[in-house]
């Protein structure tokens, strides 16, 4: 199985895949960790990517595609996948069905989740990760049991994404109008679009996500 989850920045779509991984044997493709993973490494790809993420842009359609592309070769061709930030663009979406269809896969749903924009800023901004293990945490919303010690891992360095301060969601969140939301009717026109309410509690939007996928 192959699924889309779509939707803008803070949606839920890096919680939901994670959820999805563990409960249906899946494996979370996100284009957001890879770049970042890339940016980390001081690769090639992470240099191009690096100005272009902390001021909420798009980085481009080639290396994007590209190293989706890369990364469906390393798994088995059994393995379902769950399209995590990827495709953002028109010409991303036609890369997929592109890359998809070289490799024998064909994308059964497109999960869209709907959500208030300015709820968003609050999720975004209040949140951070453990530097260890990347288990996440909101200032307001999940604190460690312990203050300043991760409660999966018990490591005590934790981080923000520099692109998470408002001015950048906002770019981030403008890019997701212009250039993602106009590539829905792709996949309207195919019938495999659902909208799940991603306002929900996560358990609920797990819950809608489960019902549609079987
Ligand atoms: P990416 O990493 O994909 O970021 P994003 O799309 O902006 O999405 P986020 O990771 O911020 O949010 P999310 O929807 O995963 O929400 P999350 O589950 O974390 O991309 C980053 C950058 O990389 C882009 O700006 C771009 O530059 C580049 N890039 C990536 N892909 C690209 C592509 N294809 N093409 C070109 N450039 C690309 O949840 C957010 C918070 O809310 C968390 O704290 C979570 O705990 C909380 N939360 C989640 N669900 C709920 C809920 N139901 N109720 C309450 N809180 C919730």
């Amino acid at each position: 199985m192959e699924i889309i989850l779509l939707g803008p920045p803070g949606a839920g779509k890096g919680t939901q895949a994670a959820l999805l991984e563990d409960a249906y044997g899946m494996v979370q493709l996100s284009t957001g960790d890879m770049l970042r993973a890339a940016v980390k490494a001081g690769t090639e790809v992470g240099l191009k990517a690096k100005a272009v993420m902390d001021a909420g842009g798009l980085v481009s359609d080639e290396i994007v595609s590209g190293i989706i592309g890369d990364r469906l070769d390393e798994l088995g061709p059994d393995t379902g996948v769950i399209f995590d930030g990827y495709p953002r663009t028109a010409p991303q979406a036609e890369a997929l069905d592109a890359i998809l269809a070289a490799r024998g896969r064909k994308l059964d749903h497109v999960i869209e989740l709907e959500v208030d924009e300015d709820a968003l800023v609050d999720r975004i901004t209040g949140r951070y990760t453990c530097a260890a293990c990347n288990a996440g945490y909101h200032d307001r919303y999940k604190q460690p049991a312990k203050e300043g010690v991760c409660d999966e891992c018990g490591g005590s360095e934790f981080k923000r994404r520099p692109d998470d301060n408002e001015e950048t969601v906002r770019t981030r969140m403008a890019e997701y109008r212009g250039k993602t939301a106009p590539i829905l009717p792709i996949y309207d026109a195919r019938g495999i679009v659902t909208r799940v309410d991603g306002m929900a509690a996560i358990d609920d939007v797990t819950a809608a996500i489960k019902a549609v996928l079987g």
